[in-house]
């Protein structure tokens, strides 16, 4: 790659350490690190595997963001 997407990992924060580094058994990160990318990508896979287009309404909730999906259009064969 070496994009802007994989220059900025490292700003990337959400497993308690920078998406650059991995967990060891002293920093706290994530030991699931790894794999909520992974399945967080064949989410994303399956979600235009099964669909050509959809519509989402974000709104708040008390843990952050809420995601609703709002029409989905089925993926023609
Ligand atoms: C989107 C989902 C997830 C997020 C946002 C997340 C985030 C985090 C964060 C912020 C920490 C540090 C907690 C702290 O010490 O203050 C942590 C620790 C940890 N996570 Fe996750 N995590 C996720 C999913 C998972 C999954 C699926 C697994 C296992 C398959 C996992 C296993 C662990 C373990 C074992 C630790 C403790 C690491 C340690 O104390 O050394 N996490 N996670």
């Amino acid at each position: 790659m070496g994009d802007d997407g994989e220059r900025l990992l490292k700003h990337v924060l959400w497993s308690n350490g920078p998406q650059t580094e991995n967990p060891t058994l002293v920093n706290k990160q994530c030991a699931g690190k790894d794999f909520v990318v992974l399945a967080s990508r064949l989410f994303v896979v399956e979600l235009f595997r099964r669909y050509d287009s959809f519509e989402i309404e974000v709104g708040k909730s008390p843990l952050g963001a809420a995601v609703t999906v709002t029409s989905l259009k089925r993926a023609s064969f």
